[in-house]
């Protein structure tokens, strides 16, 4: 039956449904389908001019909806022709030099090599015998990671689906071990005291995520403590030091402080150094955010804005975000490999306590996932095709851009520009001339940022800074120019202004 309560008609299956069968015997229906498939991503891409079209979410489900799922097409080419219409043709692509939304990179080609790949093969990580050499990659390039962080011989870590499942694991890890240390003080203390009194330290600017993993993990509501930052919105180590202070006096245990290298809005480096001696001293779990700013480890020029990384117990690397990955790839990285055992779980259909003993290299001991994907074959291409410095020189040509739009804003008297990035973000607002207009702000800001993505033009982000509206550029396409900037700003104020000419209480006289 279909879902309109129709039966199929006798004719809808004409063949054999074993030919759709990925293996030797359909190995020609399987060439065809993919390369119509990169065909038509191709015939695209060439197409766009614009990073979107600006269509509507109402007039796009209208399209996706009047199709019947229980009436196949029968045939990849009409397949692609109907995506089209609901998918490619509407996309939000990327790769457009305009798109300067979120943290959404442009792909690497030898990364896309490594996804048909390995969605063919369709390795599972989680065991060994579901994966084989997959398994050797993916550690191999962990260790990799970890050397580049400079975590230790003991490091370890494994691939995630992306920087909210890094930070939830590295917080997991992180309040065992402060559990165990409680108890360890005082064994009869139940481990729903012990929860009650954790705390998470983070900075404002630290990603929701931190918040969220505390809610997940069973932490207090307020259990994460958000530290003030200072000018250019990194975290205040003399603010770290009075929370630290505070929680030990009132009997609180703070079970992670988490620094972020790339904050989402600022691109701010907490200063890992000075945080990382509070840590020390306070014996306190230190878990470095780089999700963003990862790219920076293989940056020739600018490696050394981490420093001071390399004393984390944690890391949180996207590849996904600054290595030119495509969605997903990221990693947790440890220093200590023995503190993934509080990811273990052993399950005797999988991942049996005796082939641990047998040292078999099952990755599911150290997840939280069970069946996931390869995705560190897309980086091992990377680096195997690119090199790491080529990968470095692509982020650092975006940071340098980053630098080149915020003098272009700052030297533009129609906007107001906040904190410099250290990484590759603009944040920005316009400001209406000083009067009755200024009132408009922050609509004027948020019309000129829904105006822009509903011509498709270009896309930019929006935030919020005490209170206000702020609009963002995320740059990560090393293709972005400045003439691209340039025009963008442009295209904004004429929003802004228009929105502004058209409330002034001299155009409403005259309407
Ligand atoms: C600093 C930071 N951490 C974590 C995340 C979450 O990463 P993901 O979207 O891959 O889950 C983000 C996402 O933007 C981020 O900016």
């Amino acid at each position: 039956m279909t879902s309109h309560g129709q039966t199929a008609p006798a004719d809808a299956v004409p063949e054999d449904a074993r030919t759709h069968l990925f293996n030797d015997r359909n190995l020609d229906r399987y060439r065809r389908a993919v390369t119509e498939g990169v065909e038509r991503v191709a015939r695209r891409v060439a197409r766009a001019d614009r990073p979107f079209t600006g269509v509507s979410p109402a007039r796009l489900a209208e399209r996706i909806s009047g199709i019947d799922l229980d009436r196949p097409l029968h045939d990849p080419t009409a397949a692609l022709d109907e995506l089209d219409e609901v998918y490619l043709r509407d996309a939000v692509y990327f790769h457009h030099p305009r798109y300067l939304a979120h943290l959404n990179c442009p792909v690497v080609i030898p990364a896309l090599l490594g996804e048909a790949i390995l969605s063919a093969i369709n390795s599972s990580l989680d065991t060994w015998d579901q994966s084989a050499g997959g398994t050797l990659i993916e550690r191999r390039l962990i260790e990799w990671a970890a050397g580049r962080v400079g975590l230790g011989s003991d490091a370890d870590g494994v691939f995630t689906s992306g920087g909210t499942q890094s930070n939830l694991q590295a917080l997991l890890l992180a309040r065992e071990e402060a559990c165990a240390k409680a108890m360890a003080g005082s064994p009869s203390l139940p481990r729903h005291e012990i929860l009650r009194r954790l705390r998470v330290i983070a900075s404002a600017d630290g990603h929701f995520s931190v918040t969220k993993s505390a809610r997940l993990l069973g932490l207090e509501p307020g259990a994460v403590i958000l530290v003030e930052t200072d000018e250019r919105r990194r975290m205040r180590p003399d603010a770290l030091a009075r929370e630290l202070d505070r929680c030990r006096r009132d009997g609180l245990q703070v079970m992670a402080v988490v620094a972020t290298a790339g904050t989402t809005d600022f691109g701010a480096i907490d200063p890992l150094p000075e945080i990382a001696d509070l840590c020390g001293h306070a014996d306190v779990w230190l878990h470095v955010d780089a999700a963003y700013g990862c790219g920076l480890l293989v940056s020739k020029t600018r490696r050394h804005l981490l420093n001071g990384i390399e004393r984390a117990d944690s890391v949180t690397i996207d590849f996904h975000k600054s290595f030119f990955q495509p969605v997903s790839s990221s990693a947790v990285l440890v220093r200590d490999a023995a503190t993934l055992r509080h990811a273990t779980y052993h399950a005797d259909y999988l991942n049996p306590a005796y082939a641990a003993e047998q040292r078999i290299p099952n990755q599911v001991d150290k997840s939280l996932q069970t069946t996931r994907r390869f995705d560190a074959l897309k980086l091992w291409l990377t680096l195997r095709i690119m090199g790491p410095d080529a990968i470095g020189e692509l982020f650092d040509r975006v940071v340098d851009r980053a630098a080149q739009a915020w003098e272009l804003i700052n030297a533009d008297p129609r906007f107001e520009v906040l904190a410099k990035s250290q990484l590759s973000t603009v944040v920005f607002r316009y400001l209406p001339p000083e009067g009755p207009a200024r009132k408009l702000t922050d609509d004027a800001n948020l019309h000129a940022r829904q105006a822009l993505a509903a011509s498709g033009q270009a896309m930019v982000a929006g935030t919020k800074v005490d209170g206000r509206h702020y609009l963002k550029l995320t740059l990560l396409n090393p293709e972005t120019s400045l003439d691209d900037i340039a025009h963008v700003i442009g295209l904004l104020a004429g929003h802004a202004e228009r929105y502004v000419t058209e409330r002034s209480p001299l155009h409403c006289g005259t309407a």
